[in-house]
């Protein structure tokens, strides 16, 4: 791999294997997302636990100081909002020169297989690698379901995943399936990191889903709202971070979710 690829991805994939992106994107697509409507004001207290962050153009000018000392994955895909017609119909909203202005460590894009715009959202990922491949710039895939949530299964996430990689993509963004997700790893040649989605019920589940998903074989996770829709998003924060970088158990990360909204 040549060095300032492999530079670029050692910023965002930790000496361990391990990472934790901070996702505030969500604004592409939902608009005004519930606490992330002064996203610098959400992040400031989380970035000390976190290795990278993942947002557009747009917030990173207006929101993030350009003296940050984390790597930034630009999104750089999107165009449908949460009430058009098809969340899949998503075009590449960023230039190869935009990306190297922001001097970004990665870049993040959605495909949606299986949907009307497949094809296109998959071609999207092959341009986009091969715009990036010139400048050593890793691209991330999101494997996207849309509003279809049910497609969140391992057979569905193995295929998706498995296209990502074909495609040239560095790291592959997936969501953690109940069963078989050694599998939806196994089957992709990259390194796979887990998506939350919404809110999980509890703060242990949370836990519980991370830690299952690096004993089998995902390198970290991506997580927005479990973390920052948290009542307490700091010792959530800090918890992912000794799940992720200190193998800590599910009991473990408890005791520190507790203890740091203890304050001790
Ligand atoms: C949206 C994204 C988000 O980055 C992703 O959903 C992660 O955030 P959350 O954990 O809140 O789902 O890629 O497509």
């Amino acid at each position: 791999m040549d060095w300032g690829m492999q530079n670029r991805l050692n910023k965002v994939i930790k000496e361990d294997g391990r990472c934790f992106f901070l996702p505030i994107d969500h604004g592409y697509f939902l608009g005004p997302t519930h606490r992330l409507e002064k996203p610098a004001e959400t992040i400031e207290p989380l970035l000390p636990y976190c290795d990278a962050l993942f947002c557009t153009r747009g917030v990173l000018r207006a929101a993030i100081d350009p003296a940050i000392d984390k790597p930034i994955i630009l999104r750089v895909s999107g165009g449908p909002s949460i009430v058009g017609e098809d969340l899949a119909n998503e075009v590449v909203t960023t230039s190869i020169d935009e990306i190297i202005r922001l001097n970004v460590a990665a870049v993040g894009l959605s495909i949606f297989v299986g949907s009307d715009y497949e094809t296109q959202t998959i071609d999207n990922l092959a341009q986009l690698v091969n715009m990036c491949e010139d400048f050593g710039i890793p691209v991330m895939a999101v494997t996207a379901v849309g509003k279809e949530t049910e497609k969140r299964e391992a057979r569905f996430l193995s295929l998706s995943c498995r296209i990502a990689a074909e495609m040239g993509a560095k790291v592959v963004k997936t969501y953690w399936c109940a069963k078989d997700f050694d599998k939806v790893v196994e089957g992709c040649p990259v390194p796979v990191v887990m998506a939350g989605g919404p809110k999980c019920e509890t703060d242990r589940e949370v836990l519980e889903f991370v830690h299952d998903g690096l004993q089998k074989g995902a390198v970290g996770i991506n997580l927005g709202r479990n973390i920052w829709q948290n009542q307490h998003p700091v010792p959530m924060a800090k918890a992912l971070h000794a799940v992720i970088h200190g193998n800590a158990t599910v009991n473990e990360a408890m005791d520190i979710f507790n203890e740091t909204v203890n304050g001790k």
